[in-house]
């Protein structure tokens, strides 16, 4: 692991307090979605159940409003959510920056998982990206490969709407964390929304698919976890 290259054993707050104002590019913040259940997988488990929604939004907003002055005036930060909160987590972010600094809603669509007969299949999660100033934020457009026939086997600008499938049982990228995000997503994000070289910060890392990505990308991953299983998986990923 690079020298520069941390994940610890910490809760968001406290990770997020121990940074100098104004040192970190890029925040991705992979929380849990408040789904009232806990979330385990072969190698984790973690508690994913809040009182209320409100009560998950005040645990969120503390957190960011240590986070937010962090951040450089080039920043910006993805908060990735689910339906449960995504349009309470825009009204805050709206609160704490202001309705100007936000970017993009973007929806990361993925294919796998069950469909009910009372309601469309989601298939969907929400990651809300803001700037910190919306005239000097970074971001290199990622390119995608194009589906319209005209375009055929050429490039294009990536949409609001990101395709990248979800880890199948049987990837080789998957660990055993729950709910571990895939690595070319994660990917896609930090490229787009961080320079070279730049900090980011994952205060949830999970099992560290964000460091990685970051480390892949020659930028300085910073990774926090409450859960002592996740940091030693992400610690692991990074070494390897
Ligand atoms: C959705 S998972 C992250 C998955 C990760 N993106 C990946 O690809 O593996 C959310 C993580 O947040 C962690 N977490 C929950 N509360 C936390 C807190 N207060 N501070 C830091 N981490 C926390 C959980 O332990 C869990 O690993």
């Amino acid at each position: 692991m690079p020298e520069s290259a941390r994940v610890s054993n910490e809760d968001w707050l406290v990770r997020a307090d121990r940074f100098d104002d104004e040192t970190i590019d890029l925040l991705y913040a992979d929380p849990p979605f408040n789904t009232g259940k806990s979330q385990v997988a072969a190698s984790g488990s973690y508690q994913d159940a809040w009182p209320s929604t409100d009560a998950w939004v005040d645990w969120l907003r503390e957190r960011l409003e240590v986070t937010i002055p962090k951040l450089k005036p080039t920043g910006s930060m993805l908060i990735h959510v689910d339906w449960r909160t995504s349009h309470r987590v825009r009204v805050l972010l709206d609160e704490l920056l202001g309705e100007d600094r936000f970017v993009n809603h973007l929806i990361w669509r993925y294919g796998l998982g069950g469909s009910s007969p009372r309601r469309f299949a989601r298939k969907h999660d929400d990651i809300l990206f803001y700037s910190i100033d919306p005239d000097r934020y970074y971001f290199e457009p990622p390119m995608v490969p194009a589906t319209s026939n005209r375009m055929k086997g050429q490039m294009k600008k990536a949409t609001d709407v990101l395709d990248v499938p979800t880890l199948n049982n049987m990837a080789d990228e998957r660990v055993g964390y729950p709910t571990q995000k895939p690595l070319a997503l994660l990917e896609l994000l930090v490229g787009a929304c961080c320079p070279a070289g730049g900090v980011v910060f994952d205060p949830c890392c999970g099992s560290g698919t964000t460091l990685v990505a970051a480390q892949r990308l020659n930028r300085t991953p910073i990774g926090c976890d409450l859960n002592p299983e996740a940091v030693a998986i992400a610690r692991a990923r990074l070494q390897g």
